[in-house]
């Protein structure tokens, strides 16, 4: 309980800004050629300002640099102030690494939590993006199943494929590449490492920009054809493994009614994969009646219910008595509905809102699943757990084991079962990524997903580079 205590604690300081991230920085430092990588600290000058950071179990979090060649990078500079800044290339710095040219990267809205500073641990200076693709550059000498030249789609968390979670397919629970101290404390174990995200998931480089190091290439890469276009296979990476994820969490079949909170990019893929499964009846709520009209438009059948306009259980009620065998949330911790919890927020008096969760449990019918993929960091106050103990409700949750579904999901996409590209809204140079979080962001330009496009390699762009929105 001490522990839980001074892990809340850390988090609430993190959320004010003022944590210093604590990370296992291992012993003996060399690279794979035997090099001291102390030696190598100044040609680093990543994430963690030069500093070489290793897990315990001996993957470097910063990769080496070449000094000589620059690139671009999207960079968090301050809440809601993004920068796309010049820094060294990355190096192979591990023997399974791969160096990748990117050639789309996109916006995810776990991005979001980053750009408002709502999720602790993401210092000045960091490279986000964590969604991408592009050709690989160089590989280390361990390195078996791709080779430069080759088209890859990366996965956004980062899994050495040996662990004991890995082992089971839960890679997003990866024993080995997260060093980050703080993250045991706070959730008694450290999950995988992510690209581009907060200290506590690593601190890893991000892939919003012209080239990113992958550690582990045999296991986050995955090989894809070279007749299908980049806005097809990018969503492999995240969202479109995301969405499959919450419907087998939430075992959607056949015949079966789903709610889906969120009409981001999330839920209305998530949307599009029931129907793919056979659900019967799928609602989408959210209060952006742009995003709801998208949707409606893109999955036929799809009821939406826009929350300013009506009451959500009230509506559910209507269309599904009892209501829905699975609930869906796609939202996520930052999102207020009630003023008692946007209160309790400010105030630190708790990390994360109830708000989505107490309404998917209070609209669930009885028996139900809650399948969680909307991202939680930290603790809620005035969690229903009456409701969902009483009513029998199963709730599954968890950062997406991408590398488990990627393959399957591949396939369905080069069938043409599963079309990702449904909630791409703009295209742009990854130099204007500033402008792409506002508008994503703010909601505002008919935002639902951005796709960033490096122009470094093969590209998809259509269109002026910072033209109206092209709908795919
Ligand atoms: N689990 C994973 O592996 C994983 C992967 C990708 C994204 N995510 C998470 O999924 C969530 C959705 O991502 P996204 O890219 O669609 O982001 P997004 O921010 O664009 O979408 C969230 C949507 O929820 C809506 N919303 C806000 N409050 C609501 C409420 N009370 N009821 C219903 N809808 C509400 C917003 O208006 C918005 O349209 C985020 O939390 C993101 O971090 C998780
Ligand atoms: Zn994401
Ligand atoms: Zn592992």
């Amino acid at each position: 309980m001490e522990a839980v205590t001074s892990a809340m604690e850390k988090l609430t300081t993190a959320m004010k800004g003022g944590a210093k991230e604590q990370v296992d920085t291992g012993g003996n430092l060399q690279d794979f050629m035997g090099h001291p990588l102390e030696t190598n600290a100044q040609r680093s000058g990543g994430n963690l300002g030069g500093k070489v950071v290793r897990t315990g179990a001996g993957v470097t979090v910063t990769s080496n640099k070449d000094p000589d060649h620059p690139m671009r990078a999207v960079c968090w500079e301050a809440p809601r102030k993004i920068a796309v800044e010049q820094r060294p290339r990355p190096l192979i710095t591990d023997p399974t690494d791969a160096v990748l040219r990117i050639t789309s990267t996109a916006i995810c809205g776990s991005d979001l939590h980053l750009y408002l500073g709502s999720a602790p641990g993401v210092q000045k200076g960091d490279i986000l993006g964590h969604e991408f693709m592009g050709i690989v550059e160089a590989v280390g000498p361990e390195v078996r199943n791709v080779r430069p030249g080759d088209r890859v789609v990366a996965s956004f968390d980062i899994a050495c494929g040996k662990c004991r979670s890995c082992g089971h397919g839960a890679f997003s629970g990866c024993d080995s590449t997260n060093p980050s101290k703080d993250q045991e404390m706070m959730y008694g174990a450290r999950t995988a490492g992510l690209f581009g995200y907060a200290h506590v998931t690593g601190g890893y480089e991000g892939g919003q920009a012209d080239y990113v190091r992958v550690p582990f290439a045999d296991v986050n890469l995955l090989h894809v054809p070279s007749d299908l276009p980049d806005n097809k296979l990018l969503f492999l990476s995240d969202i479109m493994s995301t969405a499959w994820f919450s419907t087998d969490l939430g075992q959607v079949g056949p015949g079966m009614n789903v709610a889906i909170w969120g009409a981001g990019p999330v839920g209305l893929l998530a949307a599009h994969c029931c129907q793919v499964r056979g659900a019967d009846k799928v609602l989408l709520i959210d209060n952006h009646q742009y995003r709801l009209d998208h949707a409606a438009a893109k999955v036929p059948g799809l009821h939406t219910i826009n929350f300013d306009k009506e009451k959500v259980k009230e509506v559910i009620e209507r269309i599904l008595p009892g209501g829905p065998d699975v609930c869906i949330e796609a939202v996520g911790f930052h999102y207020c509905k009630s003023m008692i919890h946007a209160a309790m927020v400010k105030t630190l008096m708790e990390t994360d809102t109830a708000d989505i969760l107490n309404e998917c449990i209070y609209c669930c019918r009885k028996g139900g699943a809650i399948a969680c993929v909307g991202v939680y960091v930290g603790l809620v106050n005035g969690f229903n757990i009456g409701a969902f103990m009483e009513k029998g409700l199963t709730m599954k949750a968890g950062q997406t084991p991408v590398q488990k579904y990627w393959h399957q999901l591949l396939d369905m996409i080069k069938s043409g079962k599963l079309d990702p590209t449904i909630v791409i809204t703009h295209e742009m140079p990854l130099e204007d990524a500033p402008h792409a979080y506002k508008i994503f962001n703010d909601k505002t330009d008919g935002c639902i997903k951005v796709v960033l496009k490096t122009g470094v390699g093969r590209s998809d762009m259509v269109g002026p580079p910072s033209g109206p929105p092209t709908t795919a």
